[in-house]
């Protein structure tokens, strides 16, 4: 078990790879008449996946009436309304644009009055869904993978956890004061993107080379979570050249 790391010409034809990954995953699920569940990120990393994805589905029919998603994660105290939130993004950037069947995706919740019960129901939902066929997760400068910072065990699920600094710095962009960046977000764990049968992880740019370079070098550590990755089965790593750190 290894990463398998393919560097693209760009971060559009890395997009383009992975979303048509998930257009035959789709096709594959809607020939046998079953669900595909897909697991989806945040961040800037996947708007061109997200641009591609509707494409597909407008100019080359590529339905998602038998697509469910789950996303990997939301800031907490932000209901799914504010512009900020994650629920927010996912509206605007895919769902909104798609013929996905009312109720099929879902985001954790982040004002959930009993956390603890909110993210053990998220969990049974991806059960009861099937598991999810597909993960799509970029990376963050800390290591982390949905919002499991350092340290997060390969055995952590669904919980609230405190966001780092990096992390809040780096995410500052999309609010209008550093300082309203929350402190704590609810996300699937380790555990949880484990168990999705196939892992797609897209990273562009020269700042994400040093995180890229550690988390397939260094042995799977909880200091560094992306490195549990090693131990999946079926993980991807797509890179634009500036993310590649081969010699
Ligand atoms: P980014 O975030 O896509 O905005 O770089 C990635 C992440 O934090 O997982």
């Amino acid at each position: 078990m290894a990463i398998r790391v393919v560097v693209h010409a760009d971060k559009q034809a890395a997009s383009v790879a992975v979303a048509a990954t998930i257009r035959d995953l789709i096709r594959r699920r809607q020939a046998e008449g079953r669900t595909a569940v897909l697991g989806l990120a945040t961040g800037s990393t996947p708007l061109p996946l997200y641009a591609e994805l509707v494409r597909l589905h407008r100019t080359e029919g590529l339905s998602f009436r038998n697509v469910v998603t789950f996303n990997l994660d939301e800031y907490e105290g932000l209901t799914g309304d504010r512009p900020e939130s994650y629920r927010h993004f996912m509206e605007e950037h895919l769902f909104r644009h798609l013929d996905l069947r009312p109720g099929s995706t879902h985001v954790p919740d982040g004002v959930a009055a009993d956390q603890a019960r909110a993210c053990a129901a998220y969990e049974e939902a991806i059960r009861a869904a099937g598991g999810l066929d597909l993960q799509v997760l970029g990376i963050g400068r800390t290591g982390h993978i949905g919002f499991n910072e350092p340290p997060s065990s390969a055995a952590s699920r669904t919980r609230r956890v405190h966001l780092d600094d990096v992390t809040r710095r780096d995410n500052a962009m999309f609010f209008a004061r550093a300082e309203d960046v929350p402190h704590g977000a609810i996300t699937m764990g380790v555990g949880t993107i484990m168990e999705a049968r196939q892992v797609e992880l897209l990273a562009f740019g020269a700042a994400k080379a040093g995180i890229i370079r550690r988390t397939i070098g260094e042995s799977p550590h909880a200091d560094c979570p992306a490195t549990w990755l090693q131990l999946h089965p079926a993980c991807t790593f797509h890179l634009d050249p500036a993310a590649d750190t081969q010699p």
